[in-house]
């Protein structure tokens, strides 16, 4: 699925991401900045903060209580914020935008 991230510095990239890797292997298989993902995806670090847009909230596992202590002490937390390693692709994700904050390290 084609996802777009608005970087930090506000310009967009566009990935095809393969259904089953995470929004955050897109980012980091293609040298994305701002997705830090110190952890390689297990959910520990914190490091690959995002923020969904609305629309796309629904097409993805809601965040587990681990990732929801995590982004509870994260700075510039909005509303749909995720981890970006727990957003895992699937065959419905065509056109979702990320917004990648500047904060993630
Ligand atoms: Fe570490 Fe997502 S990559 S929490």
């Amino acid at each position: 699925s084609k996802i777009t991230y608005v970087l930090p510095d506000g310009s967009e990239s566009t990935i095809d991401v393969p259904t089953g890797q995470s929004i955050m292997d897109g980012s980091v298989r293609n040298n994305l900045p701002g997705i830090i993902a110190e952890c390689g995806g297990s959910c520990s670090c914190a490091t690959c903060h995002v923020i969904l847009d609305e629309d796309s909230t629904g097409l993805f596992d809601e965040a587990t209580d681990e990732e929801r202590d995590l982004l509870e002490y994260l700075e510039g937390v909005q509303s749909h914020s995720r981890l970006s390693c727990q957003l895992i692709v699937n065959g419905q994700c065509d056109g979702v935008r990320v917004v990648v904050p500047d904060t993630n390290g």
